[in-house]
């Protein structure tokens, strides 16, 4: 794998520097002050009620419909213990496609969202936004600096870009499947002798040997990981609203030395660990949320079946929308679906709206249109270059765990990490074919 190489190929077009670490998208609303137990699931057994064609016995419908009800319970908690003001406050004004509150527009509209991102001039290291959040907690120094992407444009940006397409291509992809496969078979074994797997401790696994593979890294997958988290939800910290809290931009920066220490990463450039935190906090979040949502709506018919595996994916990645808030700020006046926006205006873009996650359960016969459904990905010429490995991941995990029918056995919240997530998900094998 070629991506540090391919990076500094992109960065010979535009030199600078920066630091490290990168919140993907991250939610900058307050933190949540609830604790969060354990979730003790149903459990036991998971009824077989569709058909490989999705095809439903007579009388199950009600039933599907109870399952489906209680896997969006479950999956609403991670939004409701780790940020319950913020998504409140999200839920209350999705009537309107869009929506101003003083300097801040709230934008929930599928063609609104798409507009932002591939029409409206953005001020891409304002503070509070993505790419802000980067520039500060990579300690940048001024426009300068190469950038981590997130605040980039133009020329270099296509630059790095063009490295990042050629490694998280399909070929690329196919080159990654071949290292994950294996840990997956190994990881889930205990699920046939009845033990119990950490849905996310796999997550983790999974996203470190990823990246390790990537970057060229020899230092281990789970410490990767668990310093990409901590370089996110650190940065997460220290850009919440209200007071400055001591001590949390040290943190950032501890963090964020811990996880370049770890990559090898010399110098300047931050992009290896801003595409290790990218990779790792996306990972974590969605792959557990969507395992978890075919176990509790009793989807793992289709998860098995190979022509709608694949829609299943997709339809999982948007109903759980990993990365369901992107915080951006206007460099010029414009329009957003109808309402005028001014510079400097800041753009909360919901993603989870803009898909539909909030209204629409997963449906792998008639899935969201494809347009709408990448949206979770986001659009445009930051658009996520991650997103076919993000699939080919959830496919091999779902094929996987399919033959152990499993049942979640325990979840709970993640409250500190930078998106919405569990920290734990335990599941045991439910009915076995
Ligand atoms: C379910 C998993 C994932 C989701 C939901 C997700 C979502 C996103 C979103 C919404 C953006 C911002 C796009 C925009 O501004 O238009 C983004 C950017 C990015 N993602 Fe992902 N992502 C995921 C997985 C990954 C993975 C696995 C990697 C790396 C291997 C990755 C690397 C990146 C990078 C480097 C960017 C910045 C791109 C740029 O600014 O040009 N992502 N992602």
């Amino acid at each position: 794998m070629t991506v540090r190489r391919s990076l500094s190929t992109g960065r010979r077009h535009g030199g600078g520097s920066g630091d490290a670490a990168c919140p993907v998208t991250v939610l900058t609303g307050p933190a949540g002050a609830r604790t969060e137990g354990g979730v003790a699931s149903s459990a036991g057994a998971v009824p077989e009620l569709a058909r490989p064609d999705g095809a439903e016995p007579a009388g199950a419908a009600p039933e599907l419909a109870r399952l489906a009800r209680a896997a969006r319970r479950r999956d609403r908690r991670v939004y409701w213990r780790a940020h319950p003001f913020l998504f409140a406050l999200l839920a209350a004004t999705r009537g309107r496609p869009v929506r101003r509150i003083g300097r801040t527009v709230l934008v929930h509209d599928p063609d609104a969202y798409h507009e932002v991102l591939t029409r409206l001039p953005l001020d891409r290291t304002a503070p509070g936004t993505t790419g802000g959040a980067a520039r500060s907690a990579l300690g940048s120094k001024g426009p300068g600096d190469a950038g981590v992407l997130f605040d980039q444009e133009g020329g270099e940006h296509r630059a790095v870009r063009r490295g990042l397409a050629r490694d998280l291509g399909t070929a690329g992809v196919e080159e990654l499947r071949a290292l994950w496969r294996p840990l997956l078979a190994d990881r889930l074994e205990p699920l046939a002798t009845g033990g119990a797997v950490d849905v996310v401790a796999l997550a983790r696994e999974l996203s470190g040997t990823v990246v390790c593979a990537l970057l060229d890294s020899p230092a281990s997958p789970r410490a990767v990981a668990a310093a990409a988290a901590e370089v996110a939800a650190a940065s997460v910290r220290s850009e919440l609203p209200g007071p400055p809290r001591p001590g949390a931009r040290a943190a950032v920066a501890r963090a964020t030395a811990r996880l370049r220490q770890l990559l090898g990463d010399e110098g300047d450039d931050a992009l290896s660990a801003m595409v290790a935190v990218a990779a790792v906090n996306t990972t974590v979040a969605a792959l557990p949320r969507a395992a978890a949502w075919c176990a509790d709506a009793a989807l793992w018919e289709q998860a098995a079946d190979d022509t709608l595996r694949r829609s299943l994916v997709g339809e999982l990645l948007r109903v759980t929308a990993a990365s369901p808030l992107l915080p951006r700020v206007a460099a010029a006046d414009g329009a957003v679906g109808g309402c005028p926006v001014r510079a400097g205006d800041r753009l909360l873009l919901v993603a989870r709206h803009a898909v539909g996650a909030h209204r629409a359960d997963p449906d792998a016969l008639h899935p969201a249109p494809a347009g709408v459904a990448r949206l979770v990905f986001g659009a445009g010429p930051h658009t996520c270059p991650g997103a076919a490995l993000a699939r080919a991941l959830l496919e091999d995990l779902l094929a996987a765990l399919a033959p152990y029918r499993p049942a979640v056995v325990r979840a709970e919240v993640d409250r500190r990490a930078a998106l919405p997530g569990w920290r734990t998900l335990t599941v045991r094998a439910g009915v076995l074919r």
